[in-house]
């Protein structure tokens, strides 16, 4: 086993946290440090396999930080309940990586970090969309490889999604902030699919049109889709933002795919594993009009054979999330629920998490995913 490198703070604390990656900011470890915590946190910016977490872990440790990249399972979960541990606290807001059910067969609570990547995740989304749909990779690509000779008529003609139709696989915080920003920055008619009817977004769209129609200008329309066929069939571009769980593994797949138009972009900003990526790539190798725009991949930091190749995939690194105020926000919420939980203190409820952020936080552990399941105390105001 890789002996990995590892820096202490605050020394003098009494629990013992252990840290998996460095996170930004300060904030986050002078919460930690208030909560007479000793915090071990590794420098490698590598991934850290289990068997390094369980010898970092050791016979004694309070509660982790860990990252969307590492297996919370069974067997690290005991060890982590073996050594004392009271909680773990995902630095993310997905938490597919974590057996949460076994967690809580185990005792710990598990947190998590949402609120603060609402608005980034969606506006990288934007980015992305935009990046297919007007060609920008492809066309960076060959201005730098000295290939532009002159302004065409023709040259890296792009779709105008202008008042067509935008898809959304998950309206939750994240697919209604994009499906915001998709709607009213570029009037666009909106189609959802999800559990759950999202009345806060149809009565957004409903308030926009109000605003539309006193201007002269056509309204937008807003359908919950009964099937994702449907969503498909009918959308210019889609954004896939469900939760990744047995039900939306490999949710779009070649079948799928083919009911899309053959123009269509399609956007992953996530979870890999809800597309089958060996054929999204087949898929856009035989439809060259076609366009996707991912920002997770099924087997990261892999990517399927070809993917790469394809002028109509446009790519980044996992990086959504990335602007430095959410990460530093996901920072702090994690640095949260695990002083809290050390304290004693209660699993918040509010509407939103942003009081966290703030100089005088809430005695509460801003988000606890199996608080109900273990019974904490909820915090009342
Ligand atoms: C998350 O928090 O789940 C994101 O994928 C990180 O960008």
């Amino acid at each position: 086993m890789e002996t990995k490198n590892w820096r202490i703070s605050h020394p003098a604390g009494r629990k013992r946290v252990i840290v998996t990656k460095e996170l930004p900011g300060n904030r986050w470890l002078e919460i930690l440090a208030q909560a007479d915590c000793r915090i071990e946190i590794c420098t490698s910016p590598d991934v850290i396999s289990s068997e390094e977490i369980t010898a970092a872990i050791g016979k004694n440790c309070d509660g982790v930080i860990g990252q969307l990249t590492e297996h919370w399972e069974t067997a690290l979960l005991a060890t982590l309940q073996r050594a004392g541990g009271a909680v773990y606290s995902n630095y993310a807001v997905g938490f597919n990586n974590v057996d949460v059910a076994a967690a809580t067969r185990q005792g710990i609570p598990v947190g998590n970090t949402p609120g603060v990547l609402t608005e980034t995740t969606a506006q990288m989304a934007v980015a992305l969309t935009f990046a297919a749909a007007r060609r920008v990779c492809e066309a960076e690509r060959y201005l730098r490889n000295g290939q532009f000779k002159g302004w065409l008529p023709t040259l890296f003609t792009g779709n105008l999604l202008w008042r067509k139709t935008v898809g959304i696989v998950g309206a939750g915080r994240i697919g209604e902030a994009y499906a915001r920003m998709m709607v009213e920055g570029h009037k666009m008619n909106l189609v959802y699919y999800d559990l759950h009817q999202n009345t806060g977004l149809e009565n957004y769209v409903k308030t926009y049109n109000e605003f539309l129609t006193r201007g002269n200008e056509a309204p937008v329309s807003c359908n919950r889709a009964g099937t994702i066929e449907e969503l498909l069939r009918v959308s210019d571009c889609v954004s896939i933002h469900t939760i990744l769980d047995a039900s939306t593994h490999h949710l779009i797949n070649a079948e799928r795919l083919a009911l899309m138009k053959n123009d269509a972009i399609l956007v992953n900003t996530s979870r890999g594993q809800v597309i089958h990526e060996a054929e999204l790539v087949a898929h856009c190798r035989n439809h060259p009009d076609f366009r996707a725009a991912l920002d997770v991949f099924e087997d990261e930091p892999e990517l399927k054979p070809g993917l790469a190749e394809l002028e109509n995939i446009v790519i980044v690194p996992h990086i959504a999330s990335a602007t430095r105020w959410t990460r530093e926000g996901m920072a702090i919420l994690a640095a949260h629920n695990v002083a809290a939980l050390l304290r004693g203190y209660p699993v918040w409820q509010g509407p939103d998490i942003f009081p966290f952020l703030e100089a005088n936080p809430p005695k509460a552990a801003p988000s606890i995913i199996n608080a109900e399941e273990l019974g904490l105390p909820s915090y009342k105001e």
